[in-house]
C-alpha cells in the first residue's frame, strides 16, 4: 500500500485542556505510529494571527502546545513536527492560490459569515473589524494541506468546509496549470470523544468550562469537584447517560473499568466518591506526561530544536523543489534559461549539476551531486533513513561548512562543489 499522508494543524492561540488531549492529541499520536502513514502535524502560528494580536500569547502558547504533544508521546522521528512559519513556502503558496481563488467562494465561509451577520445583527458595516486575514484563512488553509498534499485531514466538523474550499482551490489551480495537487479529504472520526467541560456542554475555551491537561495535582483536584452533576443523594442509582462525570472517566478508562464505573453508578454511588474515582484516573494518566512535559517547557531550545531541523528538512525534501515547480507551472522563470534555450538550438546542450538521492542493495540511503556535463562532484556516505539523507542534502544546498560534509564525501573537491552550488543558487 502507497503512504498516506495524514496532516493537520493546531493553532496556538490558547492552553491545551482535557477535551483537546481526548479529541485530538491522543488520536494524532495514536495514528503517528500506524504503519503507511507519514503525519504532518503543525502548528499553525500564522493562523494564530488572525485570532490574536498578542505576540506574548502567540509565543506563550507555541511552546505550550508543542511541549503538549511532545509530552503525549509524539516522536519527531516518526512524525512531521514543524511550525507554519518555519516554511516561507507555504505563504508563498498561499498567494499561488489567491489567484485562483474566487471571492465567492470566501464569501461563504461560515466565519466570515457569521462576522457579517452579527455586524448586520447589530446595525453596524457589514465588514466592520474584518481583517482580510479572516477573510483569506480558508486560503491560507488550502495551502498549508497542499503544500505536501496530503490526502487525509482529521479535523473537527466545525472545519468541514474549510477542506471542501481546499478542494475548489486545488482543482481551479489544476484545471489551470497542470495536475500539480492532489484533492484532500476530510476525516471526522465520530468515535472520537467529544469532552464536556465543567458545565455539561462542550469543553471549549469560548465556554470557560475547561479543565487544563496540565493544572497542579491540587487545581485538577478542585476542578473535578466543580463538574456539575444532579441532585441525586448516596445510595440512589445515577444515570451515566448525559454525565459530564462518567464521560471524562470513559475518556481515560480501560473498558473494564467503565464497565465497573457503570454498575457503581447503577449501584448509586455518591457524587463525592465518584469525583474521588475520577480524579484518581485523571491524575494516574497524565500525571507521568505532567513531568515530561514540565521538564520541556523548561528547555524551550530543545523544542526550538526539533521544530527548526523538521522545518529544515521538510524545506528540503518537500516545500523547496514543489515551489520551484509551482513556480515554473505559473510561469515565474528565470530569464536565464531563455538565453539558455537559445544557446541549446545551437547545439550545445548545457545541464544544470544536480543533487540525486538514491537507496543502494545495502538498504541505506545516500546521494550525490552530480556536475553539469555528468561529473560526479560529491557521493554521499550511506544514511540509515532517506530522512537523514535529505537532512545533509539540506545542509550542502545551505552552504555549511566544508568540514562538516567533507567527512560524508570524502573525495569531494570544494572548489567544484562550491561552483555547482552557486550554479544551483543563480536558477
Ligand atoms: N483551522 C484549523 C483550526 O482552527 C487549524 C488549521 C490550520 C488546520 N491549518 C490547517 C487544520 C490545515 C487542518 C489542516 O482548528
Amino acid at each position: 500500500m502507497a503512504t498516506q499522508r495524514i496532516l493537520t494543524g493546531i493553532t496556538p492561540s490558547g492552553t491545551p485542556h482535557l477535551g483537546n488531549y481526548a479529541g485530538a492529541i491522543r488520536p494524532a499520536v495514536d495514528a503517528s505510529q500506524r504503519p503507511g502513514v507519514e503525519s504532518f502535524y503543525f502548528l499553525s502560528d500564522y493562523h494564530a494571527l488572525v485570532k490574536t494580536d498578542s505576540p506574548e500569547r502567540v509565543q506563550r502558547s507555541t511552546l505550550e502546545i508543542a511541549a503538549t504533544w511532545l509530552a503525549a508521546g509524539l516522536q519527531p522521528e516518526k512524525a512531521w513536527f514543524y511550525r507554519q512559519s518555519d516554511i516561507p513556502e507555504i505563504t508563498e503558496l498561499a498567494w499561488l492560490l489567491t489567484c485562483v481563488t474566487g471571492k465567492g467562494l470566501l464569501n461563504r465561509a461560515h466565519a466570515y459569515k457569521a462576522a457579517v451577520d452579527k455586524n448586520v445583527g447589530e446595525s453596524e458595516e457589514p465588514d466592520a473589524g474584518v481583517t482580510m486575514g479572516l477573510f483569506m484563512y480558508p486560503v491560507l488553509m488550502a495551502a498549508d494541506i497542499l503544500m505536501f498534499n496530503a490526502h487525509k485531514v482529521p479535523v473537527g466538523r466545525d472545519q468541514v468546509q474549510h477542506l471542501e474550499m481546499a478542494r475548489d482551490i486545488a482543482a481551479s489551480f489544476n484545471y489551470r496549470y497542470g495536475e500539480h495537487f492532489t484533492l484532500p479529504e476530510a476525516a471526522v472520526d465520530e468515535s472520537v470523544a467529544t469532552l464536556p467541560g465543567l458545565d455539561g456542554r462542550k469543553m471549549s475555551k469560548s465556554y470557560d468550562n475547561i479543565i487544563p491537561l496540565f493544572a497542579s495535582a491540587d487545581t485538577l483536584k478542585k476542578l473535578v469537584f466543580a463538574i456539575v452533576t444532579d441532585s441525586k443523594a448516596p445510595g440512589v442509582p445515577k444515570e451515566t447517560e448525559g454525565s459530564a462525570l462518567f464521560q471524562l472517566f470513559q475518556a481515560f478508562a480501560a473498558p473494564a473499568e467503565t464497565e465497573a464505573m457503570r454498575r457503581r453508578f447503577a449501584e448509586g454511588i455518591g457524587w463525592g466518591e465518584a469525583k474521588e474515582a475520577l480524579f484518581d484516573k485523571l491524575e494516574s494518566s497524565i500525571a507521568p506526561m505532567r513531568t515530561r512535559y514540565e521538564e520541556l517547557i523548561a528547555a524551550p531550545e530543545r523544542i526550538e530544536q526539533v521544530l527548526k531541523s523538521s522545518a529544515m528538512v521538510l524545506r528540503a525534501q518537500y516545500a523547496t523543489p514543489f515551489i520551484a515547480r509551482l513556480r515554473e507551472a505559473v510561469g515565474l522563470r528565470s530569464l536565464n534559461r531563455i538565453a539558455a534555450q537559445a544557446a541549446d538550438s545551437r547545439g550545445k546542450p548545457k545541464a544544470k549539476p544536480q543533487f540525486k538521492q538514491y537507496r543502494e542493495a545495502d538498504g541505506l540511503f545516500y546521494f550525490k551531486l552530480v556536475g553539469g556535463s555528468g561529473q560526479l562532484l560529491l557521493q554521499s556516505r550511506g544514511f540509515v533513513s532517506a530522512r537523514e539523507a535529505g537532512q545533509a542534502v539540506a545542509s550542502v544546498k545551505n552552504g555549511e561548512g566544508f568540514a562538516q560534509w567533507s567527512d560524508m564525501a570524502p573525495d569531494a573537491d570544494e572548489a567544484s562543489v562550491r561552483q555547482a552550488l552557486d550554479a544551483l543558487r543563480a536558477d
